[in-house]
């Protein structure tokens, strides 16, 4: 498909619009690590307010980010990945689990890189 000039620099606007979002957790939030345990494990930051400058802890659910396809964490919104999921541990932004496969019985050791899925927006961690 061709577009006009104008609607091709739209286009990519909305596309850089809605990449932004979702830059520089990593960068811009610090002290990250996992706190509590099960189903309801959480991600907390201090993350900058980059409107404020202001910096403050924020915390974000993993199950509201992630969801397990068959032994692999992947981004989706309230994929509720801890439910089949154990034994987290974080090493930077890089979140590892064992996750259930569908059906085998068996688990997998899978690795996600938390920046493809968190963003934080004024100091808030969303996803
Ligand atoms: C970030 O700063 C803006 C502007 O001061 C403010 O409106 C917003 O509520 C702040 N965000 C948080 C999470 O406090
Ligand atoms: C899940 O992964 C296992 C191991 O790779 C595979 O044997 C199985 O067929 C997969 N199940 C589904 C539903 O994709
Ligand atoms: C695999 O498991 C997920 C989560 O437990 C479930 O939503 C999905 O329907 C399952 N898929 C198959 C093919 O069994």
């Amino acid at each position: 498909m061709r577009f006009s000039a104008p609607v091709a620099l739209l286009v990519s606007l909305a596309a850089l619009a809605q990449a932004q979002q979702f830059v520089n957790f990593g960068q811009t939030c610090s002290s990250i690590q996992l706190v509590g345990s099960g189903a309801t494990q959480q991600l907390e930051a201090t993350c900058r307010n980059t409107s404020s400058g202001d910096n403050g802890a924020q915390v974000i659910a993993l199950s509201t980010c992630l969801t397990n396809i068959n032994g692999s964490l992947r981004c989706q919104f309230n994929g509720n990945a801890l439910a089949s999921c154990t034994g987290c541990s974080l090493s930077g932004t890089s979140l590892t689990c064992s996750c259930a496969e569908n059906g085998t019985g068996q688990s997998d050791s899978t690795t996600i890189d938390l920046n493809t899925c968190i963003g934080n927006q004024n100091g808030r961690m969303f996803c």
